[in-house]
């Protein structure tokens, strides 16, 4: 079988950076003009994964977490921060879906998928990609808090800056601006979820 990538000498990755993944990702970008510019670097992302991670540790000692994953968009960032979280996490995941379009959330959100675990007396870590309006979440808080969880908390990579109040967070990536990006779990049409990095994304919307 023919190797996936023949790295090209043009494409020096930044130190450190895995160099297939970064290949990879250049190599998506140059051959599709609707990926502008790179939002958040894939060392950025790993940097503050770290980071979170290590909070949440410390945060979680003697009270592992369930960790509780939004799908789809979240399964990439899900992924890597339980690797950077040194406790014995457990997992389940959930799909929301929101009414109307899939770019956009209209406040009329949906159970596609409910989680597996009874969350009587657990303490619930949400792991959420992206929180633009705050609905999806809010419905989502709304939902799991009735259950009785011990706590529920929520760890979002990335936080836009919209002016509606979102739920309190307590652990956040980064603070991004409003338009609209792609990669590392998020998508356009089921889209540009493998690119390593976050990028705006300069194409129609659906
Ligand atoms: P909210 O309810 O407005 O906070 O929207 C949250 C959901 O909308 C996210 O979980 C994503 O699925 C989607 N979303 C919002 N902004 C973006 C974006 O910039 N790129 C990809 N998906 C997004
Ligand atoms: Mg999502």
């Amino acid at each position: 079988m023919a190797p996936l990538s023949s790295p090209s000498p043009d494409v020096a990755p930044a130190p450190g950076v895995s160099r297939v993944a970064d290949i990879l990702g250049e190599r998506l970008a140059k051959e599709d003009p609707d990926l502008g510019e790179v939002i958040v670097a894939e060392e950025e992302i790993r940097d503050k994964i770290r980071e979170l991670g290590a909070r949440i540790t410390e945060d979680y000692a003697g009270r592992p977490p369930l960790l509780v994953g939004v799908l789809k968009g979240a399964f990439v960032f899900m992924s890597d921060l339980s690797r950077a979280i040194a406790l014995p996490v457990e997992f389940d995941f959930m799909a929301v879906a929101s009414y109307g379009s899939s770019t956009r959330t209209s406040g009329v959100v949906r159970i596609v998928k409910d989680l597996d675990t009874d969350l009587a007396g657990r303490h619930v870590l949400v792991v959420e990609d992206i929180v633009d309006s705050g609905l999806t979440l809010a419905f989502l808080l709304r939902n799991l808090a009735a259950r009785q969880p011990a706590s529920l908390a929520v760890c979002a990579l990335l936080v836009k800056d919209t002016e509606v109040t979102a739920p309190e967070l307590s652990y956040v990536g980064f603070h991004i601006p409003r338009d609209f990006v792609v990669g590392y779990g998020l998508d356009v049409a089921e889209r540009y979820r493998n690119l390593p990095c976050i990028r705006r994304y300069n194409g129609q919307l659906p």
